[in-house]
């Protein structure tokens, strides 16, 4: 068997990291602060907020079937319960665009950034402040129910908790043990409150949590080192699941390397490693898909991909992993799409722009791996019809 009709075979976007003129968000005013972000980059080199038509063509160009990109809270309502229509009607023509070109829509509601009132009341790690995330989720699923396929609320809160409040090194830059566990439970309370609130107004939307995944092993299985694993998946995700799961239609899996515990590589097999420094591993897409499988709910790989500037690695990373993918697929995993990232080079973050996920360039020119993933989707799709 390969991969089901219908699969969706898509890319991932966020707009914070594409679109340019982010000037409300607290993340834009986090990252002008000299010394934050590598080369002192800032995201506003981002231009798709003007040319999201250009990127509708990449996704055409490269056969995909599908695109999973996040609304900015911060254009849509920049000072609270101002809603901007042009941003609004912004993103309408470019849902109405994708919709025209068969692309199913994931829209992700939180991916890392927030409008700076919301900041400034403390953001996830104050509770009071989940009420203002629930309306905006409810804001728009009225405005755009009628033309999102696939509805994710949170991106990586597990990332967002770890970088943001215990490493300090995204925003909001702190290291706050206490604000960290009050983050982690308030984003559990704001999925399942955006989650409820949404379905009264939509109950047929799928609607679902977003999480990094790690494939996580042991070279040295012992009972200190299997302790280790057990718990970096309890705090990692699977805690998070257990208290979401009722309230989820799906899951989505941000899958990229392979974690291990214990003494460092012995079988002198060589370690395929990212410009990132990730490990990359292929077999781990189809370990923490039949891990995961468990909850009994559809899953998306909604993020999988590799820094590498140069496309080296890639091509070969695409193929292996679609392939690790489908071998899980066939064993049962009810896996309904796959989302590379990213359709072409972005803001990462405090790493700027010297991290390239890209299919593309950031001035939208295909590297090699993009026709590879082209032809990968047509090899599959043919192979399913
Ligand atoms: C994340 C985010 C993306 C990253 C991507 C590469 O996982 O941090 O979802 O915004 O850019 O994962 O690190």
């Amino acid at each position: 068997m390969s991969y089901p009709k219908n699969f969706l075979f898509g890319s991932a976007t966020s707009s914070h990291q594409i679109e340019g003129d982010n000037k409300n968000s607290d993340w834009y005013n986090w990252e002008i602060i000299p010394g934050r972000i590598r080369n002192n980059d800032n995201s506003l080199r981002g231009d798709s907020w003007q040319n999201w038509r250009q990127d509708i063509e990449l996704l055409k160009n490269t056969n995909q079937n599908a695109y999973r990109m996040s609304i900015e809270w911060a254009k849509i309502e920049p000072t609270k319960g101002h809603f901007n229509l042009e941003a609004i009607d912004n993103y309408r023509q470019q849902f109405k665009e994708l919709k025209k070109n068969n692309i199913k829509i994931m829209l992700t509601l939180f991916h890392f950034t927030l409008p700076q009132w919301v900041a400034d009341k403390g953001g996830f790690a104050n509770r009071k402040n989940i009420c203002y995330f629930t309306h905006f989720s409810e804001k728009m699923i009225e405005e755009f129910g009628d033309l999102v396929d696939l509805w994710a609320t949170l991106n990586e809160p597990n990332v967002y908790v770890l970088k943001g409040y215990i490493e300090g090194l995204w925003c909001p830059g702190q290291k706050n043990y206490l604000n960290a566990i009050k983050s982690y439970f308030n984003f559990i309370a704001a999925h399942n409150q955006a989650y409820k609130a949404m379905k009264k107004i939509r109950p047929d939307a799928q609607i679902g949590p977003v999480i990094s995944v790690m494939a996580f092993e042991t070279s040295k299985p012992n009972v200190i080192n299997n302790i280790k694993v057990f718990f970096a998946r309890q705090f990692s995700y699977d805690l998070f699941n257990r208290l979401t799961i009722k309230n989820s239609d799906f899951l989505g899996l941000n899958y990229y390397l392979k974690t291990t515990f214990g003494p460092k590589n012995k079988s002198h097999k060589k370690i395929l490693l990212s410009d990132y420094n990730w490990e990359i591993s292929p077999e781990g897409i189809y370990q923490i898909t039949k891990e995961q499988a468990h909850w009994g709910i559809p899953i998306y790989i909604t993020e999988n991909g590799t820094a590498d500037a140069e496309d080296k690695i890639r091509p070969q990373f695409i193929k292996d992993h679609l392939h690790w993918l489908e071998k899980a697929i066939t064993e049962g995993a009810p896996v309904k799409g796959y989302f590379h990232w990213s359709l072409i080079d972005n803001f990462e973050w405090a790493a700027g722009y010297t991290m390239k996920f890209g299919l593309h360039t950031i001035d939208r020119k295909p590297r090699p791996s993009a026709k590879t993933y082209a032809e990968q989707i047509k090899k599959y799709q043919q192979e399913s019809k």
